[in-house]
């Protein structure tokens, strides 16, 4: 039996709005199995990005609990939520937090080098991993702000899987790239979960999505649809395609 990653018991996130509360995430309970790719899809607004910072302990829920391998996050101190978000997660957001006062290189091995030792080993893979996302080495001494959306989202994916994560969380990871570095993203993605690392990634694109291999479809606080697929590249890329296709026009997307 595969075991899950992550788990959450009766689930909820609220905000207060202008004095009126918006309940976004309503009593849910989901498994997160280990090794799978998670995607979670559904309109604007749904809360997919709450539910990803509320499954990956950036954010606490307003009741209900997540546990990550049977464990509580919630009863983590700051520091202790730190350590094990360093240890454990990977996380690529919507909008890509580099350190403007580091090169693209001294980025990626920012949170590297507190869990692992300086080694040119790191430093290989780093520019290996940089190399694989058309990042070239002469752009490794620029600056964030020499750098353009795309290329600093692809350094973000680095930085955010250079720790082998056990589970990486992308909200819209391709959102701004073309296609060629989409793909070049996605490969990587497809890469880290077949080294057996679970992901969960939230998205609106159905190239992306087809990567996964399993879909959740998000409405009115809870989920409403859930779709498996085998490995990507495991069935015929069309039939996939259709098959996805099919789930989601019947989800209403
Ligand atoms: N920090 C916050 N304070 C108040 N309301 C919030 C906050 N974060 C999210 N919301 C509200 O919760 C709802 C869900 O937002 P969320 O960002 O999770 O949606 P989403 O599905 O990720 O949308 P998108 O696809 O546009 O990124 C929205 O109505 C949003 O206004
Ligand atoms: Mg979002």
């Amino acid at each position: 039996m595969v075991s899950s990653i992550l788990k959450t018991e009766k689930l909820c996130k609220s905000f207060s709005n202008g004095g009126l509360q918006q309940h976004v995430i309503k009593n849910l309970d989901l498994e997160i199995r280990e090794g799978d790719f998670t995607v979670i899809m559904g309109s604007s607004g749904s809360g997919k990005s709450t539910l990803l910072y509320a499954l990956s302990g950036m954010d606490k829920p307003s009741m209900g609990k997540v546990l990550f391998n049977g464990t509580e996050i919630q009863g983590y101190s700051n520091d202790e939520l730190a350590v094990f978000r360093r240890r454990n997660c990977g996380f690529v957001f919507q909008s890509v937090y580099l350190l403007e006062n580091q090169n693209v290189l001294d980025n990626v091995l920012t949170g590297a080098l507190i869990v692992q030792k300086n080694s040119p080993e790191l430093v290989m893979k780093a520019k290996d991993l940089l190399k694989k996302v058309g990042i070239s080495d002469e752009d490794l001494n620029k600056y964030p702000s020499q750098l353009s959306g795309g290329e600093a989202q692809r350094v973000g994916i680095v930085r955010a899987i250079i720790n082998d994560p056990k589970i990486l969380f992308a909200d819209e990871p391709t959102g701004q790239l073309n296609s060629s570095s989409s793909r070049d993203v996605l490969d990587i993605f497809s890469d880290v979960h077949k080294r057996g690392q679970s992901i969960v990634m939230v998205t609106h694109d159905l190239k992306t999505a087809l990567r996964g291999t399993r879909v959740l479809y998000l409405r009115d606080g809870g989920i409403v649809g859930d779709y498996s697929m085998p490995v990507y590249g495991e069935n015929d890329l069309k039939e996939r395609r259709n098959g996805l296709t099919a789930f989601l026009e019947e989800m209403g997307w």
